[in-house]
């Protein structure tokens, strides 16, 4: 179908782009790197890097603290960097914000602070079969913690969630949290989230969105979803490790009690007791990640200016590329995820013939291709498909066709040292 010049979604220059990421100049055992594993980490843009650099060389003091230039600089742009966030994510108040060390601590924050205060035996907590850890793991905690139960929304053969399956989780009415991911880091599945929000808070839960994968490739709209909470990582979208953020809805914020105590999130301490300040500063307890944050906003106005839509309609491309490759190519390859490319994110997950997926990873890693390989910290995942692990490559917005057939190459080459008969040779 032919799209009207109005609506056409322009691609990416991704020559251009890849110029901007020192990382990926470099050669790896004397041959040019391809990195295949934005998934679990992204490169980082020199606008980036310049703009954590100059604020060190230039601007740096504590925030919220001094009264002087430096510190008042600082402070001026860690709380910039808070409303870019809150544009990127759709959030309608820039204190709906609060900065975190990632979507792990994210989830944490919630699970504990949320958690805590607002469940106990008979409730339920919700989440699927297709989480990573860290949307499983808290939620452990906190359910040992209050006695609430967890049950989990089974996912189809296709790797899609089962929204019968949520239907029956919700039936009785003890879900109090529904928490999912947006988009899959083992099988790239782009889950419908709106639908999972509308039918969770017909339920009366409140809804937990885990974007890690999402918010690095594709527009998020907090309100349009109409979730509760928003967990995202800085370093899976061009950003610094160490930094991410969570949005949540002003009432619940106020109404949750801290996540952690200490300076910066008090407004009167006495010896036995304190108060405490507004969100986002009740949940940030001591020097926050001033640099991560800054360099975190500079990330989203580098995504932005490319342009979110353009970007994911980078990533299915190169998506459907990958399939259309591996499936031609190889005989004995199993991907894992939806066969429908709507419903798919830039991330391949497959096993080729009977080589261990670390196997294929050392091997390409010799070819200068760094793909990941493991059970991608879902091992329910695993399990339901009766495997212990996948190699995975997950692509972003400096990969290309190139980097296709060079991973193409490498799988090849995979194939003939083990002899596998599994290429088309
Ligand atoms: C879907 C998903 N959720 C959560 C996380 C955890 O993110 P972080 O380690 O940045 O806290 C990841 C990281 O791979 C992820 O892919």
């Amino acid at each position: 179908m032919k799209t009207s010049p109005d609506t056409a979604i322009e691609p990416l220059d991704v020559e251009a782009i890849k110029a901007q990421f020192p990382a990926l100049q470099q050669t790896v055992h004397g041959k040019p790197l391809i990195y295949l594993d934005s998934a679990a980490s992204s490169q980082k843009p020199q606008c980036v890097i310049d703009a954590i650099s100059y604020y060190y060389e230039h601007d740096h003091a504590n925030v919220h603290r001094g009264a002087y230039e430096l510190s008042i600089r600082a402070t001026h742009q860690y709380e910039e960097a808070r409303g870019k966030v809150a544009r990127f994510l759709g959030a309608p108040r820039h204190e709906e914000i609060v900065f975190t060390k990632g979507t792990t601590e994210g989830i944490n924050l919630v699970a504990s602070a949320w958690g805590r205060a607002n469940l106990k035996a008979g409730d339920a907590i919700v989440v699927t079969e297709m989480e990573h850890h860290s949307n499983l793991v808290p939620w452990h905690l906190v359910a040992g913690a209050t006695g609430a139960e967890i049950r989990a929304v089974r996912l189809t053969d296709d790797g899609q969630l089962d929204l019968d399956s949520l239907d029956d989780c919700l039936r009785d009415g003890k879900a109090r949290i529904v928490a999912f991911q947006h988009v899959s880091n083992a099988l790239g599945t782009i889950h419908p989230v709106e639908e999972i929000t509308r039918r969770s808070k017909e339920a009366g839960a409140v809804v937990l969105i885990d974007g890690a994968q999402a918010a690095p490739q594709m527009p998020v709209d907090v309100r349009a979803i109409g979730c509760d909470f928003y967990a995202i990582s800085g370093h899976k979208m061009c950003g610094p490790t160490g930094i991410g953020a969570l949005w949540g809805r002003r009432e619940l914020l106020e109404a949750m009690p801290p996540y952690q105590g200490g300076g910066e999130m008090i407004d009167q301490v006495w010896v036995d007791r304190s108060t405490y300040r507004k969100p986002p500063q009740k949940f940030e307890a001591g020097t926050p990640p001033i640099a991560g944050a800054i360099g975190l906003g500079v990330a989203v106005e580098f995504l932005t200016e490319i342009g979110m839509e353009r970007i994911h309609e980078h990533e299915k491309r190169l998506a459907r590329l990958t399939l259309q490759l591996l499936r031609a190519e190889f005989e004995n390859i199993r991907v894992y995820g939806p066969v429908q490319e709507i419903s798919r994110a830039g991330v391949i997950s497959f096993n080729l013939a009977d080589i261990h997926p670390h196997d294929l990873a050392t091997i390409l890693d010799h070819e200068a291709i760094a793909i990941r390989a493991g059970h991608h910290c879902c091992q329910p995942l695993m399990r339901r498909f009766a495997i212990t692990s996948t190699a995975r490559c997950s692509l972003y917005l400096y990969n290309n066709v190139v980097d296709l057939n060079r991973l193409v190459g490498g799988l090849q080459s995979a194939g003939m040292v083990f002899e596998t008969g599994s290429t088309k040779l």
